[in-house]
């Protein structure tokens, strides 16, 4: 039981996973047996009509096919996210941008690279042991900063996606990213170098890559954070 993970992926509207075999199935699932036993009162989400869902299969096809706010009308695609589901580590930034959106895939561009070498300062490589999200799934027309509304619609993918993978230690790149899961105004600068909390798992704040392409004086603070996250992380897991 995980009962994280039940309750968002019920505010998404996908509800409990065991009630979904009770729904009207399309027909090559009709011979399947139905494990619920009681009638369902939920309405059947469109994303988990089939017979054989997982849950991260739920969520991709809610993320794929989504239209809770305005971002959806110019995203070439949604982005959901990239890495190991059963991380320690969560990194989550603000949105996809022009090649991220061209692609499927956070964090591959410019601020992209810039990630990819923040976590190898720290022993992390991308796929392994990382999983890496954003608090929008989809692109920002200009690449501007999400709004409030947006990621506040976009913010169950984001709770799904935490609860599935259950991480030791949650990393917010920038201010949008913490600002989402702290629910709260955040400065980068006032939050960093302390412990925060996201649900009981312990979350640590810093800049955004693609600030710190454009300031790299604070590549140095930058630097003071990972040193952080490595300490916290190793504190997690007792050595
Ligand atoms: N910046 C982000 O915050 N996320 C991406 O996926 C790419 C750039
Ligand atoms: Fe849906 Fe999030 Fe995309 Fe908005 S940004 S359309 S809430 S997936």
């Amino acid at each position: 039981m995980n009962p994280g993970r039940d309750r968002c992926l019920h505010e998404m509207g996908l509800g409990p996973l065991w009630k979904l075999r009770t729904m009207q199935v399309p027909l090559e699932a009709a011979q399947e047996p139905s494990i619920a036993e009681e009638p369902v009162t939920i309405p059947p989400p469109v994303a988990a009509t089939a017979a054989q869902v997982t849950d991260w299969d739920s969520l991709a096809a809610a993320v794929r096919d989504c239209r809770k706010c305005r971002l959806c009308s110019a995203r070439k695609q949604a982005v959901l996210g990239v890495g190991d589901v059963n991380a320690d580590w969560l990194f989550v930034g603000e949105g996809p941008g022009a090649e991220e959106d061209q692609r499927g895939e956070p964090f591959v561009g410019q601020a992209g690279k810039l990630l990819d070498n923040m976590l190898a300062a720290i022993g992390l490589r991308r796929g392994s042991d990382v999983y890496i999200a954003n608090a929008v799934k989809c692109r920002p027309p200009e690449n501007r900063t999400p709004e409030t509304e947006e990621m506040e619609a976009c913010r169950p993918y984001l709770e799904c996606q935490i609860a599935l993978i259950r991480p030791k230690l949650i990393v917010a790149l920038g201010r949008p990213a913490a600002q989402t899961l702290l629910k709260t105004e955040v400065k980068i600068a006032a939050a960093r170098g302390r412990l925060h909390e996201y649900l009981g798992i312990p979350l640590i704040v810093t800049y955004h890559p693609a600030y710190l392409l454009r300031n790299l004086p604070d590549k140095s603070k930058a630097w003071e954070d990972l040193c952080f996250m490595r300490r916290e992380m190793a504190k997690l897991k007792g050595s």
